[in-house]
C-alpha cells in the first residue's frame, strides 16, 4: 500500500526520492509525488495520477527541483478518486507546508468543517488535506512548526505515517506516525524516513523503526526523535542484512516469477536455524513446556495467502498438536468478541507484518490476555514488535504483489512449530515425528526439481488462457491449497476463479458446470485420493474439462478421467502443499503472461494492505 519517502542531506532530493518511490512502487499505488525545499525556491511540488514513471516525465517538462530536503509519495487512494489534485504531496493553501500521509484520517470531516469556517478551502477531496490546512492554521499562530505538529497530532482520529516539509525550516523533514508503518534511514551525512527498508537499502542499512506517537525531526546529519509528551527518545538502531540485489530482478521477467524461483532457498533457509540433529527446536521462544501442555485452543489470525497459510495449519496442528485449531479472516475475528484468554495461544500470520486488520486484531487478543506468536517475514514490522514472540520466516524482501516465497516460507514454519508444539505434548509418534523431519530437510531439493521444468505449464497456460471462469476443487490440504490456487489467478489474470470442497460440489456449485467448464482438481492427499477421483468423474460427467494435480505415482490412476495432468514429487502428507502450490502459482503466472496482465502490480491490489 502507499509507500513514503523522505529524504534531507547535501545533494539535491528530488533524483533520490524518486529512486527510492520507484523500489516503493510494489506496495501497489495509483499516483505519485514529490515535494523539494530551498530557501530561494521555498516548497516545490511535482505529482500525478500514474506509475513514478510518469512523474519522471513530468519533472522532465518543468524548471529542476532545487533542494536537499524533500518528501514523496506512492498513492493508494481511500478518500477521493486517483487524480493528480488528490495525489500526495498536498499543500496548505498558502504554501507554508506539504504533506505526505499514508493511511486515513477518520475525523477529517469534522476538522474541515472546522477549517472550512474559519476561511481555509480546500483543492482536493482527500482525508489528508486536513492536515495540512490544520498544520497551517496553528502554525500562522504560533510560528513554531513543531508546536503546530503537535497541535495537529492532539487532533487527529485513525491512522497515520506522515511527512511533513515546511517552507520556513528547509533544512528538515519532520515525520510523525500512529498505526501505520514508518522507519528512520541514518546515512552518511544524510537522514532518511520511509515505508520500509527496500526503499533505503541502496542508502543505508542502519535504520530504526517509529513507535506510535514518535515525532521525528531530521535534519543532515542529525536525527531527534520525540515521544507523544515531545520528550526526547533514544532510539536502537536495527542492521539490515537483505541485499540490495534481492530488490531486483535479477535476469527474471517478473519479480513474482523469480520469487517463485526462489523458494527452494527461502524455505531452506527458514527451516535451518530450527532443525539440528533431526530435531527441531524453537529455543527462542517465551512459552514454556508447561504452557504448551496446558494449551487450551490455537487461533490462527490472518489475511489473503496468510489466512491459507492457516487454513492448512488447521488440519496440521489438530492432526499433530490435538488441540482444537480455529483459522480466522483476522478482518472477522476482530470484530467477533473472540472467545480467548490466558490459556489461548493466539497465531498471527503476515508477510509484510503490516497489515492492518492482523495488528488490529492482535491487539484485540493481547488485551484479553492471550499469547501471541507471529510469523512475520519483516524484521522489526509492526505486528512482530507488538507480539510476545515472533518467528520470522527468511523468504527475504517479496517485491511482486502476488506472494510465493512468503507462503511457503509461512507454511513450512507453521508445521515445524506443529511439530515442535507436538513434541512437547507427546503428541507425536517418534517415528512420525522422525518421517516429518526427514521430510523438511529433503523438501527444498523436491521443490527445485518441481521448478526446474517450467515448460509444462507454459503450454497448459496456453490451453486455459482464454478461459472465463475456473474452478479449484478438492478435499482437505487439497482444498486449502486450492484457495491459494484460485486466489493466484484472480489476483493476477483477473479470471473469476472458486475454489470448493470438493464433498461441498453437489451441495450446490455443481450446477455451474457445464461442457468446458475448467476445474483444476487437486488431488495430492493421499488419504482421500479416491474420493478425489469420484469427485473428478462427477465433474467430469458433466462436460468439464479436467486439469488434475496429483503426486507422481498416483498420476497413472488419474490419466483416464483427465483433460490434462500436473504432478509433483511425493513428501510426507502435512508437506505435500509446499509441492503442491508451485504448479499453481507457475500456471497463474503463464497465464496471467499470455493474457498480458501487468503481473508484479496487479490492478487495485496493494502489497502491504496498511488500511482496514
Ligand atoms: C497474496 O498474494 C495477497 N496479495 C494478499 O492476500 C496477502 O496475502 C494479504 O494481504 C496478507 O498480507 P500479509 O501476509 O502481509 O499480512
Ligand atoms: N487516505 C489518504 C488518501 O486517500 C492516504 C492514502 C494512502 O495511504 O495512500 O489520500
Amino acid at each position: 500500500m502507499c509507500g513514503i519517502v523522505g529524504f534531507v542531506g547535501a545533494e539535491d532530493a528530488a533524483p533520490i526520492l524518486l529512486d527510492s518511490l520507484e523500489r516503493l512502487e510494489y506496495r501497489g499505488y495509483d499516483s505519485a509525488g514529490i515535494a523539494v525545499v530551498d530557501r530561494e525556491s521555498g516548497l516545490q511540488v511535482e505529482k500525478c495520477k500514474g506509475y513514478v514513471s510518469e512523474l519522471r516525465g513530468r519533472l522532465t517538462q518543468r524548471a529542476p527541483m532545487t533542494g536537499c530536503a524533500g518528501i514523496g509519495h506512492t498513492r493508494w487512494a481511500t478518500h477521493g478518486e486517483p487524480n493528480d489534485i488528490n495525489s500526495h504531496p498536498h499543500v496548505s493553501q498558502n504554501g507554508r507546508v506539504a504533506i505526505v500521509h499514508n493511511g486515513i484520517i477518520e475525523n477529517y470531516i469534522h476538522i474541515k468543517e472546522f477549517l472550512l469556517s474559519r476561511g481555509v478551502t480546500f483543492a482536493s477531496d482527500t482525508d489528508t488535506e486536513v492536515v495540512a490546512q490544520l498544520l497551517e492554521y496553528f502554525f500562522n499562530d504560533c510560528d513554531d512548526i513543531m508546536d503546530a505538529v503537535y497541535q495537529v497530532l492532539d487532533r487527529l482520529e485513525g491512522a497515520y505515517a506522515l511527512g511533513i516539509l515546511c517552507a520556513d525550516t528547509p533544512d528538515r523533514i519532520i515525520a510523525a506516525r500512529k498505526d501505520a508503518p514508518l522507519l528512520i534511514g541514518y546515512g552518511e551525512g544524510c537522514s532518511f524516513i520511509a515505508s520500509d527498508v527496500t526503499a533505503v537499502i541502496a542508502h543505508t542499512r542502519t535504520v530504526s523503526y517509529m513507535e506510535d506517537g514518535e515525532v521525528a525531526v531530521l535534519t543532515r546529519g542529525r536525527v531527534e526523535v520525540f515521544d507523544e509528551y515531545r520528550r526526547p527518545v533514544e532510539k536502537t538502531s536495527h542492521y539490515v542484512d537483505w541485499d540490495v540485489s534481492a530488490a531486483e530482478k535479477g535476469g527474471y521477467a517478473h519479480f513474482m516469477l523469480k520469487e517463485i524461483h526462489e523458494q527452494p532457498q527461502a524455505v531452506r533457509s527458514t527451516i535451518s536455524p530450527y532443525l539440528r540433529d533431526g530435531k527441531i527446536r524453537f529455543d527462542g521462544l517465551s512459552v514454556s513446556t508447561d504452557y504448551i501442555n496446558g494449551l487450551r485452543d490455537i487461533h490462527i489470525i490472518a489475511c489473503g495467502s496468510s489466512y491459507h497459510v492457516g487454513m492448512i495449519g488447521k488440519y496440521n496442528l489438530e492432526r499433530l498438536v490435538r488441540v482444537p485449531v480455529s483459522v480466522s479472516l483476522a478482518s472477522e475475528f476482530q470484530y467477533s468478541d473472540p472467545l480467548v484468554g490466558r490459556d489461548s495461544l493466539i497465531i498471527a500470520i503476515s508477510q509484510s507484518g503490516e497489515t492492518l486488520d492482523t495488528i488490529t486484531a492482535v491487539k484485540t487478543v493481547r488485551s484479553r490476555g492471550a499469547h501471541v506468536l507471529s510469523i512475520v517475514n519483516v524484521v522489526g514490522s509492526s505486528l512482530a514488535r507488538i507480539s510476545d514472540d515472533v518467528l520470522y520466516t527468511r523468504a527475504g524482501p517479496e517485491i511482486a504483489v502476488a506472494t510465493t516465497k512468503a507462503y511457503s516460507t509461512q507454511l513450512v514454519m507453521l508445521n515445524m512449530l506443529g511439530l515442535y508444539f507436538a513434541e512437547q505434548r507427546g503428541s507425536v509418534a517418534p517415528d512420525e515425528y522422525a518421517a516429518i523431519v526427514t521430510a523438511l530437510e529433503a523438501l527444498p531439493a523436491q521443490m527445485q526439481q518441481v521448478l526446474d521444468d517450467t515448460d509444462e505449464y507454459q503450454y497448459l497456460a496456453s490451453q486455459y488462457f482464454n478461459r472465463e471462469r475456473v474452478f479449484y476443487i478438492g478435499r482437505n490440504l487439497d482444498y486449502a491449497l486450492g484457495l491459494e490456487g484460485s486466489l493466484k489467478l484472480k489476483e493476477i489474470s483477473y479470471i473469476h476463479s472458486e475454489s470448493y470442497a470438493a464433498g461441498e460440489l453437489k451441495h450446490g456449485t455443481i450446477s455451474l458446470i457445464e461442457d468446458g467448464t475448467l476445474v483444476i482438481a487437486l488431488a495430492t492427499y493421499a488419504p482421500l485420493f479416491e474420493k478425489a477421483l469420484a469427485n473428478v468423474r462427477e465433474v467430469q460427467a458433466r462436460g468439464a474439462d479436467v486439469l488434475a494435480l496429483t503426486t507422481a505415482d498416483r498420476a497413472g490412476a488419474l490419466l483416464e478421467n483427465v483433460h490434462n495432468l500436473m504432478t509433483v514429487p511425493d513428501t510426507h502428507l502435512i508437506l505435500q502443499p509446499n509441492l503442491g502450490v508451485i504448479p499453481l502459482q507457475l500456471l497463474a503466472y503463464y497465464i496471467a503472461l499470455q493474457r498480458g496482465c501487468d503481473i508484479d502490480k496487479p490492478r487495485n491490489l496493494a502489497k502491504s494492505v496498511t488500511v482496514e
